[in-house]
């Protein structure tokens, strides 16, 4: 039992490394990202990086994030497979919201495995909400599609009145960057505006807007879409297909992006030649302000 066992918690120290490393290798069976983040987590000033000792010796982590504009996030949950049963998530995830009200966010959120029924316990049992499921999708790049035009700051009028979309509705006004759901804020999408980081699709004659997507190529291998939407099915599954021509041009392996269910995005996603995997995640809430 939890108050049975003598639990410390802390934060993470550089000398955690390997011991959280070995217990998280085999986390998902092939592997864990744990060791591609550990030494930005632990240097990160905007996160709090959480320890539970156990006789001396680190048994589990999780990490607190702001995510600005009064968002929380929590992620990286991981109990060494040696303690499991004893309470020490229940202790963390605890931990970790109590610290959230302290620092005063609007809002804390996680996402988890949507099979994964412990996390999701731990969350309806702390007065979290179930926000919704977001399914994963893939294509591989080609040059079959027309490719999107990079919108700049002129653009903003236009875009900030597709703001307030459907899809952006059915995603729960969340969208997904870094395995992080956020608030898809008009701040944030001018932001991505002038970071280069919003395509789209023109009617025809030039003008207007059919389509547009979020999307930032980061140092990976990899495209990850943050956000797709369109005036009709049609130009979504244009807009879906042409960033498939984007990744190509990119030198991208692969696009991936999770769509929210129910939502019309899934079916453009396909007929833009994309597949469903056998994965969801699942985005829990809680409101830190009444
Ligand atoms: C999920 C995980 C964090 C749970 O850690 P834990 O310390 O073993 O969990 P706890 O002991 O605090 O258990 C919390 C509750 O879930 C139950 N539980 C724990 N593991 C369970 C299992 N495998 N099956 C069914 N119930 C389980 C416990 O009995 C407890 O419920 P109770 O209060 O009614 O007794 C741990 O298994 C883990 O690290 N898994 C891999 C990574 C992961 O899934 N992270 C979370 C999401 S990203």
């Amino acid at each position: 039992m939890p108050d049975e066992i003598d639990l410390r918690i802390r934060p993470v120290r550089p000398g955690d490394k390997p011991r959280v490393l070995d217990f998280t290798a085999g986390t998902w069976g092939d592997g864990d990202y744990i060791q591609d983040v550990f030494d930005e987590w632990l240097a990160d000033p905007a996160g709090q990086f959480t320890a539970v000792e156990l006789e001396g010796q680190a048994v589990a982590i999780a990490r607190l994030t702001d995510l600005g504009d009064g968002e929380l996030w929590l992620e990286g949950m991981r109990v060494d497979p040696k303690h499991r049963k004893k309470g020490i998530s229940k202790t963390l995830h605890a931990y970790h919201v109590s610290l959230a009200r302290k620092l005063g966010g609007d809002v804390l959120r996680y996402a988890t495995g949507d099979d994964n029924a412990v996390s999701r316990i731990l969350g309806e049992r702390t007065g979290f909400r179930h926000v919704g499921n977001y399914w994963w999708h893939e294509a591989i790049p080609s040059d079959e599609y027309e490719p999107p035009v990079r919108l700049a700051r002129e653009d903003w009028p236009v875009l900030r009145t597709r703001f307030r979309s459907p899809l952006v509705r059915v995603a729960r006004r969340l969208y997904q960057r870094d395995w992080r759901w956020r608030g898809l804020s008009e701040v944030r999408l001018k932001a991505h505006l002038a970071s280069g980081e919003v395509l789209g699709l023109r009617r025809a004659d030039g003008t207007g807007l059919r389509a547009w997507s979020i999307c930032a190529l980061d140092e990976d291998t990899q495209m990850g879409l943050q956000h797709l939407d369109a005036i009709d099915s049609a130009s979504l599954a244009e807009m879906a297909g042409s960033m498939r021509r984007y990744a190509r041009d990119a030198g991208r392996s692969l696009v991936t992006t999770f769509a929210p269910e129910p939502s019309p995005l899934i079916g453009a996603l396909r007929e833009a030649g994309y597949r469903t995997e056998e994965m969801a995640m699942i985005v829990l809430e809680l409101k830190l302000r009444k």
